[in-house]
């Protein structure tokens, strides 16, 4: 594309911060070649105390007009736990049909990981298909008798076969797509038999297409245990909503840390905007104070500029990130010197 229109929602906390650098990183990476027009939306902790929204109608319906969205963090202190996250982050999620929650980990050359050099033998570089639009993120439950003894909370998990059947079939693909063609399915079907035994059969099924693709299973807990003794055995993985959320805080800790972990809320069928963000939060603890890391917000610029089929700048972006990354050290950066950097060597 020549030119690409692109929304940005900074959000709260550190978001305002990082976007700012994964924004001077963009425009360094594609030069003249790329016109982007970015729209900004005020949506987040502000926008709620201001007027009680999280997401407005009218403010969705313009962002689906968008090639893409790029997005900081949401989340504040001062606003009820869930109101934010179910209303703005998981309300874009759902609503954009952001299926694809896709969370690449990889130990970069030059990067400390809390790994030892034995557990890392056989390398990190995996990614993580978590699936977005389903599982006990739907909202499907409730409390009776609320605040009596007897009081009743569920949280339902929602697994439909079509749900199921397409995130697995992407999983197959970008497996089929890397060197060593591995898939691992992490759940958990000895407890949660049926939602578990559907997985494991759409696998199967699924893997029919995918012949030169091999598969294997893991119960998620087990997962835990190979992510930090033996890295090295994974190549894909596709997994639910929740226990993808879990495992990819792991694998953001184990490559080095969660301010390099990025993702991308990914709608392969692209019958809507797909949206890219780190895997971090809004660190209110640390807003404003130039001292989060936008590295993650970087190159969730780099997974987005890729998504747009821009594969050169992506590569750019990437590569960057990388020679940075070496010569980091124990420097102590502000978040536009780092961004600054970064993009400098795109120049
Ligand atoms: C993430 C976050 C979100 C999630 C929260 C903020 C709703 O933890 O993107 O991983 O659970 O998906
Ligand atoms: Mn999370």
């Amino acid at each position: 594309p020549s030119s690409v229109r692109l929304a940005v929602i900074p959000g709260d906390g550190i978001g305002p911060e990082v976007v700012t650098e994964g924004l001077k990183v963009l425009r360094a990476a594609v030069g003249s070649e790329v016109s982007f027009e970015t729209t900004e939306y005020d949506l987040g902790a502000r926008r709620w105390h201001a007027s009680g929204e999280t997401l407005p109608d009218a403010a969705l319906a313009e962002i689906r007009q968008h090639d893409a969205i790029l997005l900081g963090a949401i989340g504040d202190p001062a606003v009820p736990s869930g109101v934010l996250e179910r209303g703005l982050l998981l309300r874009l999620r759902f609503e954009l049909d952001h299926y694809v929650n896709l969370r690449p980990a990889r130990l970069y050359p030059g990067v400390t990981s809390p790994l030892s050099p034995a557990v890392l033998e056989n390398g990190l570089d995996f990614v993580v298909v978590r699936e977005g639009t389903e599982g006990p993120y739907v909202g499907n439950g409730g409390a009776v008798r609320t605040g009596t003894p007897h009081e009743i909370a569920t949280e339902v998990s929602i697994n439909t076969a079509f749900g199921i059947e397409r995130v697995v079939r992407d999983a197959f693909r970008r497996a089929a797509a890397r060197p060593r063609k591995h898939l691992t399915l992490v759940h958990k079907h000895n407890v949660l038999v049926h939602a578990g035994h559907l997985w494991r059969r759409t696998l199967e099924q699924v893997n029919a297409e995918f012949p030169e693709v091999t598969t294997d299973y893991l119960h998620v807990d087990a997962a835990t245990i190979f992510m930090v003794q033996n890295p090295g055995r994974f190549d894909v993985i596709v997994t639910d909503n929740l226990f993808g959320d879990i495992i990819t805080d792991i694998a953001g800790a184990i490559a080095g840390g969660i301010g390099l972990a990025a993702s991308g809320n990914v709608n392969p069928d692209r019958t809507a905007p797909s949206m890219f963000e780190p895997v971090h939060g809004s660190a209110p603890d640390i807003a404003g104070q130039q001292k989060a890391d936008p590295t993650a917000t970087i190159l969730s610029v780099g997974m987005l500029l890729e998504h747009l089929g821009l594969d050169k700048a992506a590569q750019k972006v990437e590569q960057a990130v990388s020679a940075d990354l070496i010569e980091r050290a124990d420097r102590v950066r502000t978040t536009a010197e780092i961004g600054d950097s970064i993009a400098a060597r795109l120049a």
